[in-house]
């Protein structure tokens, strides 16, 4: 059986990140508009940097919570596609391979001049000069932004479309393109199930409501005993 898995902010919730729309979320803090899209960086690139070196330094802090290390144990025993819209390492430190972040990632840099990413886990500065043009004052991190193009999409469409299952967990289903990956899954007839917190209103065939450190594990343990 092939799983098609996307996961969302909720996924590292309980591993203290936090999430965007929720209470307290990101976007109740900052304005997207000035740290998340190219207008803000082009304005005023410093601050954008700090936005995401803040970030970065919670998620090298962070460690994965049992929904990353459930879906560890699933990729390692099925035919499994992860796909997030996160931009933490969690999944991969939870065991998952492959990865497919459609978002970018907290730690690669890209270089606004050439388009060179190579990997980044440091604080980020604009006085950073590319290692590939040696440009200065275009470093960024390689993070897809409001009005950007997502990453890998015919690669995650394409998984969805072959899945016999689609998954979405923990993700409020409110950005495209992701948010329109169920209805892609149900046009291609694939079983859709969310997990989640609180059912995002998503036309789920299934939805099982709780933290993602209980409903994912328990289940990744009911799809494994069947195995
Ligand atoms: N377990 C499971 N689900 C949770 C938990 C938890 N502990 N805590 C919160 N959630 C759910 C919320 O109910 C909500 O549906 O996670 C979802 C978080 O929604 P958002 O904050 O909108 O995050 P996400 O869906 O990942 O946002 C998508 O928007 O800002 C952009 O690029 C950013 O990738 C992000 C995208």
């Amino acid at each position: 059986m092939h799983i098609a898995i996307l996961t969302g902010a909720g996924v590292s919730a309980e591993s203290g990140l936090g999430t965007f729309r929720d209470r307290d979320g990101l976007w109740t803090q900052f304005d997207l508009a000035e740290v998340a899209t190219p207008e803000g960086y082009a304005r005023d690139p410093a601050k954008v940097l700090d936005f995401y070196n803040m970030r970065r330094a919670n998620a090298r802090d962070a460690t994965p919570n049992a929904a990353h290390e459930a879906l560890g144990r699933l990729g390692a025993a099925h035919d499994m596609s992860l796909i997030t819209q996160n931009i933490d390492d969690l999944h991969e430190q939870g065991g998952a391979t492959g990865v497919i972040h459609i978002h970018g990632s907290l730690f690669e840099a890209l270089c606004a001049a050439c388009g060179h990413v190579w990997p980044h886990r440091g604080d980020m500065d604009i006085g950073d000069a590319c290692p590939a043009c040696g440009t200065v004052g275009t470093v960024r991190p390689n993070i897809v932004w409001f009005g950007e193009i997502p990453y890998h999409m015919d690669e995650a469409v394409a998984a969805i479309a072959a899945a016999d299952l689609f998954v979405s967990i923990g993700t409020s289903g409110t950005v495209y393109p992701a948010a329109g990956f169920v209805e892609i899954a149900r046009e291609a007839r694939v079983r859709t199930l969310e997990l989640n917190l609180e059912a995002s209103g998503g036309r789920f065939d299934e939805v099982r409501e709780g933290p993602a450190s209980e409903v994912v594990p328990a289940w990744v343990e009911e799809l494994l005993a069947k195995a």
